[in-house]
């Protein structure tokens, strides 16, 4: 194992913070390194809003349904799929004749190139010390994320992330086992849905430590649960008011 693996083999979601800012520095080369991940023809269809201000936070938290270490922490980074810069930089060229043809497939280059860069950069700052918390909460109510934070048309705040020095080392949560997601030379459907089972019982030990026995649900329960709920249906029109996910 080298010094990166170690790094990636230790990630867990950070929900508490110390009240040490992260410092511009620090922040820069988060981004540059997020910045570094593949892109889709180099489109690099992505943006990051830097919130440090206080009442910003305070607001994001209570839209990302009332998730405190999104006030907590001293730097939330929101990651957002952005064609808008693509369509204004083509605009030099083209003037009033630039179009953006819409399709499902350049929404998830969008998505895909936040998402990549996003990682890249969480990767960059667990090197460093620092803890980091997705939050897919900001989805929630999109509309006043967007608002709040002046994201312009053709552009969406895809999840958030809290950033910080961790004010405790919290618990590993186990993953699916190899076998359950790695398929050799083809899908084989049998080994891995067989691979859940194992799983089911080291997740309902991991939630009996966690918890004090209070919770102890299979994952396989809690993922019947979640795939029948349907989840922030509110989220298509807004794409499509923004010009995006049209066709
Ligand atoms: C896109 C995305 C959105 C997430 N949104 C939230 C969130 O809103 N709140 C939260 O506490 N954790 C959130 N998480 C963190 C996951 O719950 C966490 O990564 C997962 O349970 C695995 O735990 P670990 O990261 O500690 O290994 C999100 C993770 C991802 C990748």
């Amino acid at each position: 194992m080298n010094d990166t693996i170690a790094s990636l083999m230790a990630h867990r979601s950070v929900r508490a913070f110390r009240d040490t800012p992260v410092t511009e520095e620090q922040l820069q080369t988060i981004v540059a390194a997020g910045q570094m991940a593949s892109t889709s023809s180099n489109v690099q269809a992505y943006s990051v809003i830097a919130v440090t201000e206080p009442s910003l936070k305070r607001q994001l938290a209570v839209l990302s349904g009332d998730q405190a270490y999104v006030e907590q922490c001293p730097l939330f980074l929101v990651w957002c799929a952005d064609f808008y810069r693509t369509c204004r930089a083509s605009e030099m060229y083209l003037g009033e004749e630039t179009t953006y043809e819409d399709s499902t497939e350049s929404f998830m280059v969008a998505t895909i190139d936040a998402a990549l860069a996003a990682q890249n950069a969480a990767v960059a700052a667990e090197s460093m010390g620092l803890g980091i918390c997705y939050i897919g909460g900001i989805r929630n109510r999109i509309a006043e994320v967007a608002e709040l934070l002046r994201i312009p048309e053709l552009a969406y705040p895809v999840f958030g992330m809290c950033v910080g020095v961790p004010a405790r080392q919290s618990g590993q949560r186990p993953r699916l086992p190899v076998e359950a997601v790695l398929h050799r030379n083809g899908y084989d459907p049998e080994t891995s849905v067989e691979a859940v089972k194992g799983y089911d019982v080291k997740m309902v030990r991991y939630l009996r430590e966690r918890t004090e026995g209070r919770k102890s649900t299979p994952w396989s329960k809690i993922m019947a649960e979640w795939l029948a709920r349907p989840n922030r249906l509110h989220v298509r029109a807004f794409l499509e008011a923004r010009g995006l996910l049209r066709r």
